[in-house]
């Protein structure tokens, strides 16, 4: 899990990373006071940021710097709203103006291809760390199993060439960013910029931090989830317990086994494109076993993406044989009839693999209206997308 840059910054807090004082705002008002505040705190300058979890956001117009309440209002009514690379700014992060002597850049990551931590640091900050020259920049991995102590942080901020005057501070900060990069279970803690002030004070002035989700047992993340960004359709899936992620086609996808319906992904777009460029609407794995319920539940939260127009069912019988999935589609008709709902989209059926002679004709005899079988996938595909176009 991606973090803002004020949820990152209030953990660099909780583990004494120095930072900016500041706070999120929603609305232009709330800016407005915040600003307010922070200039009777003796701030000579305020700082506006979009919460977006993308890159660039200075370069987009989503950083702005304001010298009175007011004009971080106005700021704020610009920002709000505004889209940054496909992300639309929800709240924006007010805070006090550093005075930046210079900007640096620090980052601790997984090094998955070298199976260590590694660390990067360079004198270079505050643009793109991919534009940084290779010889401006120190990598050293960070082994687990040590660790970093304050001279091995200071050691890592002489190889990024950090004035003398930085070496200090910036060394206390690594330490404790080593210290969040361990107790969270972070993938990613970058710093961009690291900031040294005019008065000699080193800050980290932009946070980015991943959380790793398959740590979430021993954390509590939860609290960082976007609440803004959750798809009503995903949450409901979840908690149904499905693995449902929304795209943005017309053919609703339900499959067995994650390799399955990433493979159905894949034939749907390319049968697509002979049928106006009809594509994927979802992803939705109903895994190993295809209850009457799962496959109710399922049909339900497809059906319920209103840009769906055909429903494309492609399951490879295993443990679960096909005559049990067909008797789950079957049940499920039942199901949602009374849950008073309807199918009222055409669904392509292709059963394959164990028992998948007894599914069809199971499918057969209960001719469930809509329901179209086809035999390969390839074919099954095709008709999907054409039955998408149709309904379109
Ligand atoms: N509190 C602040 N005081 C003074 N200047 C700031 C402050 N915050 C940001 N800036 C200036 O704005 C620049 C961009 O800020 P920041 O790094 O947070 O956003 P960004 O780099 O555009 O976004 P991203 O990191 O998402 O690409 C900084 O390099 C710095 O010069
Ligand atoms: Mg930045």
């Amino acid at each position: 899990m991606d973090l803002f840059e004020h949820q990152a910054k209030e953990l660099f807090a909780e583990y004494g990373v120095p930072v900016p004082t500041g706070k999120v705002a929603r609305t232009p008002q709330e800016a407005r006071a915040i600003a307010a505040e922070l200039f009777a705190a003796g701030s000579k300058k305020v700082v506006v940021k979009a919460q977006v979890k993308t890159g660039g956001r200075g370069k987009a117009g989503g950083v702005k710097l304001a010298d009175d309440a007011d004009e971080a209002e106005s700021l704020a009514g610009q920002i709000l709203g505004m889209d940054i690379k496909g992300h639309t700014v929800h709240k924006v992060l007010v805070e006090e103006g550093s005075a930046i002597a210079e900007e640096y850049y620090f980052s601790f990551l997984l090094d998955r291809a070298n199976r260590t931590f590694l660390s990067i640091c360079s004198v270079e900050g505050g643009m793109e760390i991919e534009e940084v020259p290779h010889d401006r920049l120190a990598l050293v991995p960070v082994s687990p199993l040590t660790g970093i102590d304050r001279a091995a942080a200071r050691a890592i901020a002489e190889q990024g060439r950090l004035p003398e005057q930085a070496l200090d501070g910036a060394a206390e900060l690594i330490e404790k960013l080593w210290a969040v990069f361990t107790d969270e279970d972070a993938t990613l803690v970058e710093v961009n910029p690291l900031i040294l002030t005019a008065s000699g004070e080193v800050k980290a002035l932009d946070g980015k931090v991943t959380l790793d989700d398959n740590a979430g047992f021993r954390q509590e993340h939860a609290k960082f989830e976007d609440k803004d960004a959750t798809d009503p359709l995903e949450a409901a899936a979840q908690a149904k317990d499905l693995n449902y992620v929304k795209l943005d086609g017309s053919v609703g996808i339900i499959g067995n086994g994650a390799g399955l319906v990433m493979s159905t992904l894949d034939v749907v777009s390319y049968a697509g494109e002979a049928h106006g460029g009809q594509k994927p609407a979802n992803f939705l794995d109903i895994g190993g076993g295809a209850s009457a319920e799962v496959m109710a539940d399922s049909l339900e939260i497809v059906l319920s993406d209103p840009s769906v127009k055909s429903v494309f069912v492609n399951v490879f019988g295993g443990i679960t044989a096909c005559d049990a999935v067909a008797n789950g589609i079957v049940a499920a008709y039942k199901l949602l009839a009374d849950r008073g709902e309807t199918v009222d989209r055409p669904l392509a059926v292709r059963l394959d693999g164990n028992n998948a002679e007894l599914g069809r004709q199971i499918l057969t005899d209960a001719a469930l209206p809509g329901v179209q079988q086809v035999d390969t996938m390839d074919d099954a595909a095709e008709r999907a997308a054409e039955l998408a176009a149709a309904g379109a």
